[in-house]
């Protein structure tokens, strides 16, 4: 089984197999940084296709397995012999190691987990600019004991004796360090050797030439033929709607559905950037009062983001019926989400598919399967930091590329309890103050998120003479890389003062304000 679909025009320069660690994503990214493409694909992947695919490198990724457990996972043997160059990392390194007839065995008192000074014996090739003694991020329990027949070794740390290795001859390379993560000090010099003095590859995966791509592929796509495209403000689908804007102009309409959850303003911003500003067909649909009926009486978090997600295709039909008939719907994917649908590797000895990676978003506001529509996705390759570049080279601002994350339910699943239109507005207000005020300290781009929710509970306070007795504002405010682990942020007391000041002097209804300093795990970032 493969994820390289046959729609795919553009065949990766390096092709990352996936062994199933947790990393293999950021090796395709980390690839892609030096402009060249690079696509994941199963461990299972046949020799014949790879012949086909004809990558001018492949990289085997690491993986949780040992290679002498029983079912561990072996890639096609045949692949030795292609001629393709060969950068096995981690688990890769030492199945290649196995599978030519080196030695692996478990590192019993020489595990190495964590950084690890680099000693670098062969400074050529694959270790250009790789400084000797510079860190590099090891994680192994298994090492190499002894090294295949025409295999040299290129370095070694003070555990491991084996930890970059190389037949020159065969064009095949291991490394039992992980060069791809951010603690690899010249992890990226070891990547870009692979990809140009070994692989000879060329620096033609860039932002213009994606844009020149894509713009090529929809028009060839959709023809004269109509597109719709549910619009919602996030990155994702804004850079889709400005790059569809791009190819096809008025054979696109997009359709904001307002369902009352938004921060306040942002229907109008919205509505002004993309259809006043910049002359992009959108219909605005008010269905707040639909949604918030539907959330009537209803506490449970899950119960909620149901009936959101089922209120958002029943509009989302209804409308693009009136509005149609169109032959195309525009989604906004990504790649990690076709790696994680496909799943690119099949347990060996179930059968079942593994998963990738743990599953990074909980979305809801998805669209059915079942829509007569044929799908556009010219994003479906991309990663997010992919797509915040091409949406910035398409002209839109930091205020929508580099915005924070917002959850598809909106303020609804910070509204703890019953949503009601009075806590929606209480809740917009303080939002809002909180927006403004990380803004002016500078801090924005600092954290990942920073919002309010509001917990319908009511305490005691005074103000003036008078008694109050109101709900509190969580301040929440974190800082993550993916949004999967997060810590809360330290923010200044000032800063802290002056957003709990404003929110109890000016938001109605609220009379404290609590600063959650927990991080995830164990607990989330939203709070639902
Ligand atoms: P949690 O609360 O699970 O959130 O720690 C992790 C990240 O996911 C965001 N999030 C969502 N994003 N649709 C989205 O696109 C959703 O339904 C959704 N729910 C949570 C959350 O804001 C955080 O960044």
């Amino acid at each position: 089984m493969s994820n390289l679909q046959p729609d795919d025009q553009r065949k990766p320069s390096i092709l990352i197999l996936d062994f199933g660690s947790q990393y293999s994503e950021l090796i395709a990214r980390r690839v892609r940084e030096t402009e060249v493409f690079s696509l994941v694909m199963s461990y299972q992947t046949p020799a014949e296709e790879l012949l086909r695919i004809a990558p001018k490198g492949i990289i085997l990724s690491g993986g949780p397995s040992s290679v002498y457990d029983v079912g561990a996972p072996v890639c096609d043997p045949s692949i030795w012999n292609l001629g393709i160059p060969i950068l096995g990392v981690c688990y890769g390194m030492q199945l290649m190691v196995q599978q030519l007839g080196g030695r692996v065995e478990p590192a019993i008192g020489k595990a190495e987990y964590g950084k690890a000074p680099l000693l670098v014996d062969d400074p050529k090739q694959l270790l250009i600019n790789v400084e000797s003694g510079s860190t590099m991020w090891m994680s192994h329990g298994d090492s190499v004991q002894s090294l295949p027949n025409g295999f040299v070794r290129l370095a070694h740390t003070l555990n491991t004796s084996e930890a970059a290795i190389a037949d020159h001859q065969r064009h095949l390379y291991g490394v039992q360090f992980h060069p791809e993560v951010v603690h690899s000090e010249h992890g990226m010099a070891l990547i870009r050797n692979f990809v140009y003095h070994i692989c000879t590859c060329e620096p033609d995966w860039t932002t213009s030439t994606f844009v020149e791509e894509a713009i090529g592929n929809v028009r060839e796509q959709v023809g004269d033929k109509k597109v719709l495209l549910a619009l919602s403000g996030g990155v994702d689908s804004s850079t889709l709607a400005f790059l569809l804007n791009k190819a096809i102009g008025n054979q696109l309409t997009c359709m904001f559905i307002d369902q009352g959850f938004m921060r306040k303003g942002e229907p109008e911003f919205l509505m002004n950037f993309f259809d006043q500003k910049f002359h992009i067909n959108v219909e605005y649909i008010n269905a707040r009062e639909r949604f918030i009926s539907k959330l009537k009486g209803v506490i449970d978090p899950e119960e909620k983001r149901k009936i959101i997600g089922a209120e958002f295709i029943r509009v989302f039909e209804e409308e693009s019926i009136r509005l149609g008939p169109f032959d195309y719907l525009a989604q906004g994917t990504l790649y990690p989400d076709v790696i994680e649908s496909a799943g690119t590797n099949v347990d060996p000895q179930t059968g079942e598919r593994v998963a990738v990676k743990i599953k990074s978003h909980h979305n809801v506001g998805g669209l059915p399967k079942d829509l007569q529509f044929k799908l556009v996705e010219p994003l479906r390759r991309l990663f997010k930091d992919e797509v915040r570049k091409v949406g910035q080279s398409l002209g839109l601002p930091d205020e929508i590329v580099r915005r924070h994350p917002f959850p598809g339910p909106g303020l609804a699943i910070r509204i703890l309890g019953e949503v009601t239109n009075q806590k929606l507005n209480c809740l917009r207000d303080a939002d809002l103050i909180v927006r403004e005020e990380i803004q002016n300290s500078g801090l924005y781009h600092n954290v990942w998120q920073a919002f309010a929710v509001l917990l319908p509970v009511c305490s005691v306070g005074v103000m003036g003479d008078k008694r109050t007795y109101a709900w509190p504002i969580v301040l929440r405010c974190v800082s993550s890389e993916d949004g999967m682990t997060a810590d809360w942020s330290r923010l200044p007391y000032d800063l802290l003062e002056c957003i709990s000041n404003r929110i109890v002097n000016e938001v109605e209804g609220v009379n404290r304000v609590i600063y959650d300093i927990t991080s995830k795990p164990p607990g989330t970032i939203e709070w639902e």
